[in-house]
């Protein structure tokens, strides 16, 4: 046995048997060090390993303390699970590479079939501004971003009753980059942020990024979120932030009740933890009303709301935006450093295009597409998928999340489509614990189904049963 998980060992007998205490500080690494005899760096090892085992945490600067044993007990506790490690950039960067190619039919992508979006007023609008040096000469490019489109936007967000201000609002290169300045504003390096186990590649990017701890909850069948599993997770860990997709998440699709929302705010309030919302396909319900975002239900200020035009207009705009409230300021000085300005010319032109409410026809159109797309993709593989296979339905976005009997890992699907020119999303990307749940895919069926789309699908189920029926072979 090596030395640090002899004292890994010893140190659990003391946290089990009650020597020390919940909350209790340990002696700093030098200390035990010198007490043990041993170096730091094994004593490092050592309370790596206790960490990892859910017993002890640490906190920046003030060194390591003792989980509180009842709970890392307590059978439902399991249900949290502390990802102290994160490296998953490398397989998403490999991944998106892989999907590049035209060639390919692209039911891997995270965007919507471009055919619906680019509205061609939009275009016109461009082109418009285009003949007009002084639409982006003269356009402020410095942070927070144009005060029209703060504005524009801050009349949506009050259209659903939250009161808001354009001060409130910092415009960003995309959703993507709103989550990143969020994260980063809120957090240091070795601090626990609270994800969903499994939600979309860029949150546990961001957490890589900036070597956070992720404590992770699991997805509840009925509510979406586990607000027991939650609770518990915010007691056991100083999580400094939580990142969540409460509206048709990335990539199983569920929205969560409002009033669940309503406990999640409570609970926010209680503990005083601060909530990132990736909230970029709020616009795409098929219901009559829009989903409520936390930041309707946050008296506090507590919720940092990040949105983007990405999956209604076009990715290639890149424009998003952090409703940052108290820390738009601060967001602002981090992307100074950063991104700096968003395109003034793109956010000129959206200005001009949402106050023609040329967008609500848009979204109107994009939405019964989506919805008519999806519904066709469903009802295909509800009836040819094989047995032991899930695929739930929920009227939002455009993602199917098909679920494998436990022993198929999706990454070989994966790649056996690939040599048959298709994309899917394998689980392997949304979950960066890769022990678990490898046996999900996410489809995107925001295509016109017409033939080839069929065919295509076709081809993803006969893959299914290859490797049912392999499996059986072994
Ligand atoms: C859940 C989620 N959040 C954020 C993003 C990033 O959006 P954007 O393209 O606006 O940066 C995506 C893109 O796929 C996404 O699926």
């Amino acid at each position: 046995m090596y030395k640090s998980e002899k004292l890994a060992n010893n140190l659990r007998l003391l946290i089990e048997n009650g020597t020390w205490k919940a909350n209790e500080k340990l002696p700093s690494l030098r200390h035990q060090a010198e007490q043990s005899g041993l170096s730091l760096i094994t004593v490092m090892n050592a309370y790596q390993e206790l960490e990892a085992q859910g017993l002890i945490y640490s906190k920046e600067k003030s060194g390591y303390f003792v989980v509180a044993q009842e709970l890392s007990n307590n059978e439902q506790n399991q249900n949290v699970t502390l990802n102290p490690k994160i490296e998953i950039n490398s397989t998403v960067f490999q991944y998106l590479k892989s999907i590049q190619p035209d060639h390919l039919i692209p039911f891997g992508t995270a965007f919507p079939n471009s055919q619906l979006l680019y509205s061609p007023k939009l275009i016109q609008t461009l082109g418009q501004l285009a003949r007009h040096r002084l639409s982006y000469e003269q356009t402020p490019s410095l942070p927070p971003g144009h005060f029209a489109l703060r504005k524009l936007i801050a009349q949506r967000y009050c259209m659903q009753g939250i009161q808001t201000d354009p001060s409130d609002i910092v415009i960003t290169s995309g959703g993507l980059d709103a989550l990143n300045l969020s994260l980063q504003a809120m957090t240091k390096t070795g601090d626990y942020i609270l994800l969903q186990q499994t939600i979309f590649y860029g949150a546990w990017q961001a957490a890589e990024r900036l070597g956070l701890k992720v404590i992770t909850i699991p997805t509840h069948p009925e509510h979406g979120i586990d607000l027991n599993a939650f609770e518990q997770a915010i007691q056991k860990y100083p999580i400094k932030v939580c990142l969540l997709m409460l509206n048709c998440h990335n990539p199983i699709g569920f929205t969560v009740k409002d009033e669940i929302k309503f406990q999640l705010a409570k609970l926010l309030h209680q503990h005083e933890i601060h909530l990132i919302e990736d909230d970029v396909y709020e616009e795409l319900y098929y219901d009559q009303k829009k989903p409520l975002s936390m930041k309707y239900f946050d008296q506090q200020n507590l919720v940092l709301h990040c949105s983007s035009f990405s999956k209604t207009l076009g990715a290639g705009f890149r424009i998003g935006w952090v409703y940052a409230g108290k820390f738009s300021e601060h967001i602002q000085h981090i992307q100074l450093m950063s991104t700096l300005s968003v395109n003034p010319f793109i956010q000129n032109a959206l200005v001009e295009y949402l106050s023609h409410r040329h967008y609500e026809k848009h979204l109107k159109n994009l939405r019964v597409s989506l919805q008519r797309s999806k519904k066709q993709f469903y009802q295909y593989l509800k009836e040819n998928l094989p047995m032991g296979c899930e695929v739930e339905y929920y009227p939002a976005g455009y993602f199917l999340w098909i679920e494998l009997p436990v022993y198929i890992d999706s990454t070989h699907i994966y790649q056996a489509l690939l040599d048959r020119n298709i994309s899917i999303a394998p689980s392997i990307l949304f979950n960066a614990n890769f022990a678990k749940q490898n046996n999900f895919l996410r489809i995107n069926c925001s295509f016109d189904f017409n033939d080839r789309i069929e065919s295509a699908l076709s081809h993803v189920v006969e893959c299914i049963y290859n490797a049912i029926n392999n499996n059986h072979l072994r």
